[in-house]
């Protein structure tokens, strides 16, 4: 019979790649997705829109416990993906409270509607390399003390801690994978690594001629998002819940990123590039690098993307989006 997953977050960048590894591999796939989002589909649903007739979506929200339970006690899933989130750092500054009352609270919610309406159900959630922080340790390992630096990595601390709780006190079946920076053609626009191909592809095109960028000394270890989806699963499948970092080893910073984009396409980032202050972030993360050891032994997971070929496919995707005027 075919396993059924649930995956909160579906119509981000991590939920789509997911969703499309779940099918191939026979799965039930079954989503959370906000009201809005069903009201207007071209918008919010682009990245899932060639697999729309096979999963299944419910209305649902993450600040509503009533709302989990309903999904959970009526679908049983054999697996739960917890990818939905108030993602973007940056904005976390901005508004801290939806923040912390998002990604704690749906986290919270979906663990104690495991424990009291489906407790066979094996649980994923989506911890952070921005849990690091201002790192203590370099390269970060599954062990490595936290230090968040703004209130999204507070509250993945805080999601990672309620995961292991409930897996200590109520022996569920609750991970915590802790990625890394991971991107894609799928990845939102305010990211930076998209701002740049994205900007890279609308400069060659002529439509536009400048990037205003912030910190582009920042360093981060990134991967691609097809491959970390997939570790995702291989953590469900194991037969002890533990909890693994997932990264390349590989460290770049924005500047490399901005270099190697604009040079893919015979351009000169100096000629286009403008610093403004207004991006800085008031309190940084400057640098992430982490240690995929466990994750290659325990779960013989591997990487079939490296930082080259991982920018070339997004500047060329953001070329050929720009031109068809076409959602990937
Ligand atoms: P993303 O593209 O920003 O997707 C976030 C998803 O969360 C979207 O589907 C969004 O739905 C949903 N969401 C946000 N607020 C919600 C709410 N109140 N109720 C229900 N759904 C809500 O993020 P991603 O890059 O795929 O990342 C997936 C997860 O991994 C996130 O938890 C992120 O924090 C974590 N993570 C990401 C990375 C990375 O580098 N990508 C690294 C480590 C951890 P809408 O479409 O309706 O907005
Ligand atoms: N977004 C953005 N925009 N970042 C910029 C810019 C800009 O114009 N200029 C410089 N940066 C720097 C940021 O200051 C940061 O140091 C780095 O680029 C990466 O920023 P983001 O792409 O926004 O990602 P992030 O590292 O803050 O967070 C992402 O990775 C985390 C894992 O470490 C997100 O996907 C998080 O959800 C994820 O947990």
């Amino acid at each position: 019979m075919s396993k059924i997953a649930l995956i909160t977050g579906i119509t981000g960048q991590d939920g789509s790649y997911l969703a499309e590894l779940l099918i191939a591999k026979k799965y039930k796939v079954h989503g959370i997705v906000r009201r809005v989002a069903l009201e207007n589909e071209n918008h919010r649903l682009w990245r899932i829109k060639h697999i729309i007739n096979k999963i299944k979506l419910h209305a649902a929200t993450l600040e509503s416990y009533a709302s989990i339970v309903k999904i959970i006690s009526k679908i049983k899933p054999d697996e739960i993906y917890h990818l939905g989130a108030q993602s973007y750092v940056d904005y976390s500054f901005n508004d801290e409270f939806s923040t912390l009352n998002t990604n704690i609270n749906g986290t919270h919610f979906l663990l104690s509607a495991i424990k009291d309406f489906s407790p066979k159900s094996k649980f994923y959630f989506a911890g952070s390399s921005e849990m690091f922080g201002k790192v203590v340790e370099i390269p970060q390992t599954e062990r490595t003390p936290f230090y968040p630096r703004s209130a999204y990595g507070i509250s993945k601390v805080t999601g990672y801690e309620l995961t292991r709780n409930y897996r200590e006190a109520y022996k569920l079946f609750c991970v915590s994978g802790i990625l890394f920076n991971h991107e894609s053609p799928r990845r939102g626009f305010e990211f930076v690594t998209r701002k740049i191909s994205y900007s890279v592809a609308k400069i060659k095109m002529g439509i536009q001629n400048k990037i205003f960028l912030g910190n582009i000394d920042a360093k981060r270890d990134w991967g691609h998002a097809k491959d970390y989806v997939r570790a995702m699963w291989l953590m469900l499948q194991k037969k002890k819940p533990e909890d693994y970092v997932v990264c390349t080893g590989k460290q770049y910073s924005v500047r490399d990123f901005l270099k190697l984009a604009f040079s893919l396409v015979d351009l000169d980032y100096k000629k286009h590039l403008i610093i403004d202050e207004k991006l800085m972030r008031p309190s940084e993360v400057n640098s992430l690098i982490g240690n995929n050891a466990k994750a290659k032994k325990h779960l013989k997971w591997d990487m079939h993307y490296d930082f080259r070929s991982l920018v070339k496919e997004m500047v060329f995707s953001d070329l050929d989006f720009i031109k068809n005027e076409k959602f990937l």
